[in-house]
């Protein structure tokens, strides 16, 4: 089984993610570590667990980590995901308690622990655990397998901004640490989420599933279709997280390049913008494997497999 953390602010299409993790046999899901973003600290712990107990798994550990950006103040998505994160879905008190570690703590802790180049870190969220994990003890960098990461755009523009996509956007710094921090990075910018849409016959593959995740993952794309129908019109809502997951399970069905990947974190109309060096022209050494192409089809299908392993 491949060991993952899997940091997170959930966040409908987060929360898509994190079933599809706990529902894949190849998989092994150490911890979650939540972060702001989508909205407040608050609200994405409390979600994270919610959604281990809607897996039947109250027994993976979750951690709460930074409440801000390292630098910024926090920019949430609630015009998306509404004012819970996980609006459209019915939500309970999670019994389940939270971990008391710090999230960055527990990220550190655990890649001491285990065996070097055996724990894959899947960020979901803003970087600020990964950034701070990673300046708190460097030695941990070379010990990670693989960080594979939603973040970051390109060819398609910007979603929270015209030039910058929402994650990195968010803690721009903490993206510049972990773009630098030498480990392998496979990025999932909006040039391949974009490609990975929801349309109803898509989501009627997971309501089709006979147990609960299949539903409430159909819920959860309902709910991100409301709003970005108005910005995709009849395209269907990108499902950005889970294609995190999904690569992990069938990395053949993306395709991307072996390319440089830099943040601007000075520009006045681009801060957060991912820079992409696509042709090679900078001389600076590739850092991301960047992704642009995925099998939309073949990715909700293997989407639907993982759920309906869950209860
Ligand atoms: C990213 O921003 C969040 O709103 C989503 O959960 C995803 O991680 C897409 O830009
Ligand atoms: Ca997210």
């Amino acid at each position: 089984k491949r060991a993952i953390i899997i940091d997170t602010d959930p966040g409908q299409d987060d929360a898509v993610a994190i079933l599809a993790a706990l529902g894949a046999p190849q998989l092994d899901v150490l911890g979650i570590t939540a972060v702001a973003g989508n909205v407040a600290l608050a609200q994405t712990e409390r979600n994270a667990r919610i959604i281990c107990e809607w897996a039947g798994r109250p027994d993976v550990p979750v951690y709460a980590g930074a409440a801000a950006p390292l630098l910024r103040p926090l920019v949430t998505a609630e015009h998306v995901h509404g004012k819970t994160g996980l609006d459209g879905v019915p939500l309970h008190q999670p019994e389940m308690p939270l971990q008391a570690e710090h999230a960055a703590d527990f990220i550190v802790t655990t890649l001491r622990e285990r065996p070097a180049g055996t724990v894959t870190l899947c960020a979901l969220g803003p970087l600020t655990n990964l950034a701070l994990a990673l300046r708190m003890a460097p030695d941990i960098a070379p010990r990670i397998r693989e960080i594979v990461l939603m973040g970051g755009s390109y060819f398609e523009g910007g979603n929270i901004t015209p030039a910058a996509e929402f994650n990195i956007y968010v803690d721009p710094h903490a993206a510049d640490i972990v773009l630098r921090c030498g480990a392998p990075i496979v990025m999932m910018p909006l040039d391949v989420t974009h490609k990975a849409r929801s349309s109803a016959a898509r989501i009627g593959w997971l309501r089709a599933l006979p147990n609960r995740a299949g539903n409430l993952a159909a819920d959860c794309l309902t709910t991100l279709e409301r709003y970005d129908v108005q910005r995709y019109g009849e395209f269907g809502s990108p499902l950005h997280d889970p294609t995190v997951i999904a690569y992990l399970l069938q990395p053949q069905l993306f395709g991307g390049r072996q390319v440089n990947v830099s943040v601007e974190l000075a520009g006045e109309l681009t801060l957060g913008a991912t820079v992409i060096d696509w042709w090679g022209i900078s001389g600076r050494a590739a850092n991301v494997h960047y992704l642009t192409e995925v099998d939309a089809d073949g990715f909700f299908r293997l989407l639907a497999d993982c759920l309906s392993t869950l209860p």
